[in-house]
C-alpha cells in the first residue's frame, strides 16, 4: 500500500507507514516533529537532572499550564497535570472517598469506559457505596435523550455523576454542557473528557463542572502521558492526587499553590510530554488551515464520510446524527457470532490487523453486536475508508 497519508504526509507522523491506521482514538499519534521537541526536553533533563528538577521543570510545568489553560477555556489556577484521564478520575475518587457513606450513589451511563467504571466499583465497594448506571440509549436519535436518561437516575444519595464528553465504545458526543447545567451544583459532576480536547472546542469555566479531566496523548497529539485535571475553584481545596507526595508539606499559601504542588510533582517521571506541550499546540495547530478549528471541522467532515461508506458496506444504519459526532464514530457490525467476552479482542479486529488495518472493533455490553470505531485525524483520507469498506464488503455480504 502505498499514498496514505493526509496533509503532513505519512512521513510525517511517527506511525508506520503501509497500514490503514483508523485508530486514532485509543491512544492517539504524533509527528515527528513533536517527538523532536520532546526528545529536548528529554535531553535537559539528562544533561543535569540536578538543576533540572531544581530549577527548570516549574518553571516549564507552569508555562504548559497557562498555554493550556487557553486552549481549554480556563483558568490556569484550576488546571493540574496528571499522566493520563484514568489517572484524572482516580485522583477525584480518592478526594471524595472520605465525604462518601454507605448506601451513597455514583452515577454512570452505560457508554462510559470500562477501566472508569472499574475505579467507580472500587471505591463504591471500599465505602458501601453504589455504582448506578443511566442507560442512555444507543442507537440514538437525539441528545436531549442523553441528559434525560441522566437526570432520570439521579436519586437523593447520588454524590457524584461521572459523564463523558465523547463516548468510547459509541464514540458519541453527549450534550455536557446541558447534562452539567441539569445536575450542578446538587449533584458535582466530574466529565471524562479523556476525547475531549482537540475534538470538540472546549471552554471548561464557561461549562462549569466540578471536575473535567482530558487527555492530551489522544486528540491533540500530544506525547504519551500528557493528560489534566481542571477543577472548578470552588473544589480545589477537597481535591488530591491519587498519590500523595513532597506536596503535602509543602509551604504553601493558600488552596491553589497547594493544589498545584500537589498535583505538579508525584515523584521522579518523565516530565517531558507535559513541558513540550506549548509546542504540541503549535504545531499541531499549524497544520491546517483555520488552526484547531480548522483541524477539527476536516476531521468532523471526513469521519462523517468515512462511517457512511464503512456503514453502507456493512449494510447497517447510522446508530446517530451527524451532530453527534466528532472526530470518530462507532458502525454497528451485523455480525453477531464469535463475539468476544468484554475487554477481549474480536476476532475480526485480528483479521483485519494482519490485512494492515489498525481499527477497533469490540462488544459494548448494551449493544448486541459488535461495533467498529472509525477515526479520522490529519493523516487519514477518504481512500482508508473505502479500503476498509471494501474488505469488509467482502466479509458481511
Ligand atoms: C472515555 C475514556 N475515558 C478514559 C480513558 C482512559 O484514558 P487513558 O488510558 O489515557 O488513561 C479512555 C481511553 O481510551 C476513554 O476512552
Amino acid at each position: 500500500m502505498t499514498g496514505i497519508g493526509g496533509e503532513g504526509g505519512p512521513r510525517a507522523w511517527a506511525l508506520e507507514s503501509g497500514r490503514r491506521q483508523l485508530n486514532h482514538g485509543s491512544f492517539g499519534a504524533v509527528l515527528e516533529e513533536v517527538l523532536q521537541a520532546q526528545d529536548h526536553w528529554r535531553r535537559r533533563f539528562e544533561a543535569d537532572p540536578t538543576r533540572f528538577v531544581f530549577e527548570d521543570l516549574h518553571p516549564a510545568v507552569d508555562a504548559a499550564r497557562h498555554v493550556l489553560g487557553e486552549f481549554v477555556g480556563a483558568d490556569p489556577a484550576g488546571l493540574a497535570p496528571v499522566r493520563n484521564a484514568t489517572t484524572g478520575v482516580a485522583s477525584v475518587l480518592v478526594s471524595l472517598e472520605p465525604f462518601l457513606e454507605p448506601g451513597d450513589q455514583i452515577l454512570t451511563t452505560a457508554h462510559d469506559y470500562n477501566a472508569v467504571r472499574q475505579i467507580l466499583r472500587f471505591t463504591a465497594e471500599r465505602v458501601g457505596a453504589e455504582v448506578v448506571v443511566a442507560r442512555v440509549p444507543f442507537p440514538i436519535g437525539d441528545p436531549a435523550e442523553v441528559t434525560a436518561a441522566i437526570t432520570a437516575a439521579v436519586t437523593d444519595r447520588t454524590r457524584l455523576a461521572v459523564v463523558d464528553h465523547v463516548t468510547s465504545p459509541t464514540a458519541l458526543v453527549f450534550p455536557i454542557e446541558a447534562v452539567v447545567r441539569s445536575l450542578e451544583p446538587e449533584v458535582p459532576v466530574l466529565v471524562d473528557g479523556a476525547h475531549g480536547p482537540g475534538q470538540v472546542p472546549l471552554s471548561l469555566d464557561e461549562l462549569g463542572a466540578s471536575w473535567y479531566t482530558g487527555n492530551l496523548h489522544k486528540w491533540v497529539c500530544a506525547p504519551k502521558g500528557a493528560a489534566f485535571l481542571h477543577t472548578r475553584s470552588d473544589r480545589i481545596d477537597m481535591t488530591v492526587p491519587a498519590i500523595i507526595s513532597h506536596g503535602y508539606n509543602a509551604e504553601v499559601q493558600g488552596a491553589v499553590e497547594r493544589y498545584h504542588a500537589l498535583f505538579d510533582w508525584l515523584g521522579t517521571d518523565d516530565f517531558s510530554s507535559w513541558a513540550v506541550l506549548p509546542d504540541v499546540l503549535r504545531i499541531v495547530g499549524g497544520l491546517q488551515p483555520g488552526g484547531w478549528e480548522g483541524l477539527m471541522k476536516r476531521n468532523h467532515d471526513l469521519i462523517l464520510d468515512g462511517r457512511r461508506i464503512v456503514s453502507a458496506a456493512v449494510g447497517t444504519e447510522l446508530p446517530a446524527p451527524d451532530h453527534m459526532i466528532g472526530s470518530m464514530a462507532s458502525v454497528l457490525l451485523p455480525d453477531a457470532s464469535g463475539l468476544p467476552t468484554r475487554g477481549d479482542l474480536s476476532p475480526l479486529m485480528g483479521e483485519l490487523s494482519q490485512e494492515g488495518f489498525s481499527v477497533i472493533v469490540q462488544l459494548w455490553p448494551q449493544w448486541p453486536h459488535q461495533l467498529m470505531r472509525l477515526s479520522a485525524h490529519l493523516y487519514n483520507t477518504p481512500e482508508d475508508y473505502t479500503a476498509l469498506a471494501d474488505r469488509l464488503r467482502l466479509r458481511f455480504s
